[in-house]
């Protein structure tokens, strides 16, 4: 008999009027399935982002057997397009209509926000695998709601940090218009003006777009003594190629980690000794990392990036909120209690969440080698986003 997670509460009266109480529990729970929806980008700019991020939540499902807290695990998965105007429409579908106990997602900030703010509506329990939005564990922050991988604000303030370290002066940035390129761009200049730097000239253009040639024209013009970008996949990768084909060489270019990881084939040997900070690097030679960069390449025939890492910390959260209630669902506060509080073995390096739920965690300075983001020293140690607003923690 197969049962889902919704049915369960009315079977098991069922059982007990029927006087079944006495069948051995491994009977019912044999059939239990955990639903857990997967709203993630699977086309567009940051589709890589949302492939990497499944594989690295089914990689740990798999190695704990295909269950969590003892359930088996079935899965809802939604292509959220990176489109914040259908964020509303995708999360309800899934909360609503396709009844998931848990909802992991998603990349981009925007369409976080509204899943948060949908979350929050109903209760449901919402793991963040990768949008930065600040207001998450900001403003937003609540009991249900848990991210595994930062918040805008870190990865900009260690890159900051670093470059005000090494005495560069003044610097131009450029992103996208858009939270999670506004929010780095904040902790960059928070980092960077507090170590003397000065900003010369601060450059956005719309989200997804990729015309980057005026852009490089004017940094050329303005000659600053760096850059500071946030970008992330195909964009990252066409942003990275283009800046080096203008010539701009010899204007540093730096970012937060997210402008090349998981790009090393597209971008080939454009940009070896690029440094950007982040919460993770390939080479970071911890067991945990090692053995997991081992599986995911044996079972996905490709080397995992920070995505897969925090698609993999988002199941091994939820199993410690599940462990702790044996799968019982229904006691959401124990779980969270237990989520909370847990250290979470990251292939990064150990991490706890702050009270609001967003992980404390080292920020490293990452340089390319080859195809891979290798890491050369720290920006910032356990560095904990300040969570500005937020009075449910
Ligand atoms: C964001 O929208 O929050 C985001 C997207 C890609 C990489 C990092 C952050």
């Amino acid at each position: 008999m197969t049962i889902d997670r919704n049915r369960r509460a009315a079977v098991g009266a069922i059982a007990g009027a029927a006087g079944l109480s006495a069948l051995p529990l491994p009977a019912l729970a044999q059939g239990r399935k955990l639903k857990i929806g997967l709203m993630l980008p699977y086309t567009g700019t940051f589709a890589q982002l949302g492939e990497a991020i499944t594989n690295g939540f089914k990689l740990y499902v798999a190695e704990s057997g295909g269950k969590l807290g003892g359930d088996d695990v079935e899965y809802v998965t939604v292509d959220d397009e990176s489109a914040p105007p259908k964020a509303v429409e995708n999360m309800n579908r899934l909360v609503r209509r396709d009844n998931v106990d848990v909802v992991v997602g998603t990349v981009h900030s925007g369409v976080a926000l509204a899943m948060a703010n949908v979350a929050r509506q109903t209760n449901t329990t919402l793991i963040i695998p990768n949008a930065g939005a600040d207001d998450i564990t900001g403003s937003l922050c609540a009991p249900n709601i848990f991210r595994t991988s930062f918040s805008n604000w870190q990865p900009g303030y260690g890159t900051g940090k670093m470059m005000a370290d090494r005495k560069i002066k003044s610097a131009v940035t450029l992103t996208w218009k858009y939270a999670a390129g506004e929010e780095s761009v904040n902790g960059f200049k928070e980092a960077f003006t507090a170590g003397g730097g000065k900003i010369v000239k601060e450059m956005f253009l719309p989200f997804p777009n990729v015309e980057f040639q005026p852009f490089l024209t004017e940094i050329a013009a303005l000659k600053p003594e760096a850059v500071f970008v946030f970008f992330a996949g195909a964009g990252a990768a066409k942003f990275v190629k283009d800046y080096y084909a203008a010539g701009l060489k010899s204007i540093p270019l730096y970012g937060s980690g997210f402008l090349t990881d998981g790009i090393g084939e597209a971008i080939q040997d454009v940009a070896q000794g690029l440094t950007t900070v982040l919460h993770y690097g390939d080479g970071i030679n911890n067991p945990k990392n090692n053995a997991f960069r081992t599986a995911y390449a044996l079972k996905y025939k490709m080397q995992p990036d920070v995505y897969a890492v925090q698609g993999y910390d988002a199941a091994q959260l939820l199993a410690a909120g599940l462990r702790a209630v044996k799968g019982d669902f229904s006691k959401k506060a124990e779980m969270y209690k237990a989520m909370e509080i847990a250290k979470i073995d990251s292939p990064r390096g150990p991490f706890t969440l702050s009270k609001a739920h967003n992980p404390v965690q080292d920020m490293y300075i990452r340089q390319l080698k080859g195809r891979d983001n290798v890491v050369v020293g720290i920006a910032v140690k356990a560095l904990a986003d300040p969570a500005k607003g937020c009075k449910a923690a």
